[in-house]
């Protein structure tokens, strides 16, 4: 775990409220994992006084690449931010994919900005898995694809392919996936993640989910973001423990 002081190399806007930051941040990208997160100090004054959680998106070089949108006062910052502006960040945090061993096809279920984890775990899986990636959002223009490939859509309201949640076209699609072994990654807002973990559970499929939980420190010592463990009789921490978990080992 690093504390870096990041120079903005790049920030743009890639739809109507989706953000692309690269930052100059050689030590994090050197030691960074798919499905790790950084906490960014948004601001350098001490308002907001909490760092911000933000998934690694992408790992080129010694640059690394944020996926946000804007939420509240912390993003609203970190959008303002411009070339060369230093942001101090701290990571990589926290227990990402596992995404090697025997499987063929990678299927890839994010919903939101669910997807940012993913064109960092793409760029490293090996040369010979395939990608499946089932792509959810409320409507045709919060449709994000960034560096994802062979991608079905689902919307909510209907406006651009599957008309449904991303995880019922999963449903509809799996059987063209299943003749391969296949390994399940999901990303998306907690709702979606429970969808997600009941219907791989209840079919045995292999699968990890990114879980979101409300952070402070970002590496386990405010204890201020635990998740039941599935035994029912202990928590473990969305940041040390996760926030990547095996489907069969948390109870969102
Ligand atoms: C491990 C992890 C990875 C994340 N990766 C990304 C990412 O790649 N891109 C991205 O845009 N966001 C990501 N988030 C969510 C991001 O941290 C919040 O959007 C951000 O902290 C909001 O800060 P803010 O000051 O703008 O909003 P605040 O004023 O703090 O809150 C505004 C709204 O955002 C919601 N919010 C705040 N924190 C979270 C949170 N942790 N998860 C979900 N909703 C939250 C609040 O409920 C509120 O409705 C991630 C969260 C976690 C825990
Ligand atoms: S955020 Fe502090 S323990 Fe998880």
């Amino acid at each position: 775990m690093y504390i870096e002081k990041a120079k903005v190399e790049s920030i743009e806007k890639i739809n109507e409220q989706t953000f692309l930051l690269k930052l100059f941040s050689p030590s994090i990208a050197s030691s960074a994992k798919p499905g790790q997160f950084c906490n960014v100090k948004v601001s350098e004054r001490t308002d907001p006084l909490l760092r911000r959680p933000f998934s690694i998106c992408n790992v080129e070089g010694e640059s690394i690449y944020f996926l946000f949108d804007i939420h509240g006062e912390g993003t609203k910052l970190l959008s303002h931010k411009k070339f060369e502006d230093e942001i101090e960040i701290l990571g990589p945090l926290g227990k990402g994919f596992v995404y090697d061993g025997s499987y063929e096809t990678a299927v890839i279920v994010a919903g939101g900005l669910g997807t940012a984890p993913f064109p960092f775990l793409i760029n490293r899986l090996s040369k010979d898995k395939k990608v499946a990636a089932f792509v959810g959002a409320r409507s045709k223009n919060l449709v994000l694809q960034h560096g994802l490939k062979n991608i079905s859509v689902a919307t909510d309201d209907g406006s651009v392919g599957f008309h449904g949640t991303v995880v019922d076209l999963l449903k509809k699609e799996i059987s063209s996936i299943a003749k391969n072994k296949f390994r399940i990654f999901g990303c998306g807002p907690n709702p979606m993640m429970k969808a997600l973990q009941k219907y791989a559970m209840e079919n045995n499929f292999d699968c990890q989910i990114s879980v979101e939980a409300a952070m402070a420190c970002g590496f386990g010592i405010c204890q201020g973001c635990p998740i039941e463990a599935s035994d029912g009789e202990s928590y473990l921490l969305v940041c040390k423990d996760g926030p990547v978990f095996d489907a069969k080992k948390v109870k969102i």
